[in-house]
């Protein structure tokens, strides 16, 4: 627990009208290029979260065809009521319905903590490449979910650091104005820190696990060092810092140290892994982070992320793919996979857990249950 028990699709991209009941292990979803497998995980995900991890506007999943989309579920949540009913559906002229056990509510957000999913696509490797923020909202999630104060003083935070912001733009405050905002982003920011270092201490430890278990060929003799930045550097105290930045800080209208810019390095022989490693590797580092965050939270909390992870066999050679295969299958989580060939996951996965596959193969935006 959680699962996703049931879901029925209706003009959802190309996806025109599909029902399927999911396994509570490992799902498979395989079809050719452009059939449609992305666009299941996504609904999945709408469904779930109220949101896409393809785009932000509602409207491009809509069937070019139809006039709105529709999408019912239910979820196993493992807390009362046992079984959520959800729907969520959203029509050309901007209408956004949702609803949860026929109740109506204005945000999905709700549910991120009672649904706890994984998405891990091709956007992933911008954990490497691309900038803090990446990393931050990926760490985060965990630290979200296992320290239950965390949303609370992060909210407060971010809501500091814009007042904050708009004072130093209206360049009217001195420092003494500024001293009490300086006063409680720090309490705050101490307070997220501890908190993200605490679980970065298990993350470290359980990737470090994870990661010895891939084998490659050349290059990486060593796992990547894993390192947290708390957003400001030095022996002086963050507010003493604050105080040093201020008249840079007025220039630029914004804070520009703090918690909002902490940062999880991930380094080879001390240069950006990103630098080092071959593609195969960089993935291999990729899911070895979504499986220390997953090991992390199921440790703390003692329930299962889901995970949609699309287009997995890319970029790993068989070896890789079935250390890959050990993990989730020791993890005993609701698994969405998609791949262009069933056979690559079949192959890699430990014989016991392929009892519980369910195999589903989408062509043309239909949904065939493979037997
Ligand atoms: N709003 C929409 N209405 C209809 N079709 C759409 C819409 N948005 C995207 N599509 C199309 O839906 C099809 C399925 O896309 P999807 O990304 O799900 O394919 P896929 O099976 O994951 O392919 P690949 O193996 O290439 O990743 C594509 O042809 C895409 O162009
Ligand atoms: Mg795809």
């Amino acid at each position: 627990m959680p699962q996703l028990t049931q879901i029925k699709i209706s003009a959802f991209r190309n996806l025109r009208s599909v029902e399927l009941q999911p396994s509570n292990a490992l799902n498979l979803i395989v079809g050719e290029n452009g059939s449609g497998k992305t666009s299941l995980l996504e609904s999945i995900g709408v469904l779930a979260h109220g949101r896409s991890f393809r785009t932000h506007k509602f409207r491009r999943l809509i069937n070019h065809a139809a006039t709105g989309f529709t999408l019912f579920g239910t979820i196993r949540v493992g807390i009362d009521p046992l079984e959520k009913r959800l729907g969520i559906s959203r029509n050309t002229r901007g209408q956004l319905n949702i609803r949860v056990d026929g109740s109506p509510v204005y945000s999905a957000a709700e549910l991120a903590t009672e649904f706890p999913l994984l998405v891990m696509n091709a956007n992933s490797f911008q954990l490497l490449e691309g900038s803090s923020k990446y990393r931050r909202q990926f760490f985060d999630w965990l630290v979200f979910h296992v320290k239950h104060e965390f949303k609370t003083c992060w909210k407060s935070y971010v809501r500091c650091v814009k007042h904050r912001n708009s004072l130093l733009r209206s360049g009217k405050m001195s420092s003494t104005e500024l001293m009490p905002w300086n006063r409680e982003l720090c309490q705050l920011a101490v307070e997220i820190t501890s908190m993200r270092q605490a679980v970065f201490t298990l993350f470290q430890e359980e990737f470090e696990q994870v990661f010895s278990d891939y084998s490659f060929d050349a290059g990486v003799t060593s796992t990547p060092a894993l390192s947290f930045e708390s957003g400001w550097k030095g022996e002086q105290t963050y507010e003493q810092q604050l105080e040093e930045h201020l008249e840079r800080d007025k220039k630029l209208g914004y804070t520009s140290i703090g918690s909002h810019k902490a940062d999880l390095k991930i380094q080879c022989e001390k240069v950006p892994a990103v630098e080092l490693l071959s593609r195969g590797q960089q993935k291999s580092v990729i899911v070895s982070l979504f499986m220390a965050e997953a090991r992390v939270f199921s440790r703390l909390t003692g329930r299962k992320p889901v995970f949609l992870l699309d287009d997995l066999p890319s970029e790993l050679d068989t070896n890789n793919l079935s250390v890959v295969g050990q993990h989730l299958s020791q993890l005993e989580s609701q698994v969405f996979i998609t791949a262009i060939d069933p056979d690559v996951i079949t192959r890699c996965w430990p014989e016991s857990t392929l009892a519980d596959l369910k195999m589903f193969h989408v062509e043309h935006g239909d949904i065939q249950v493979a037997t």
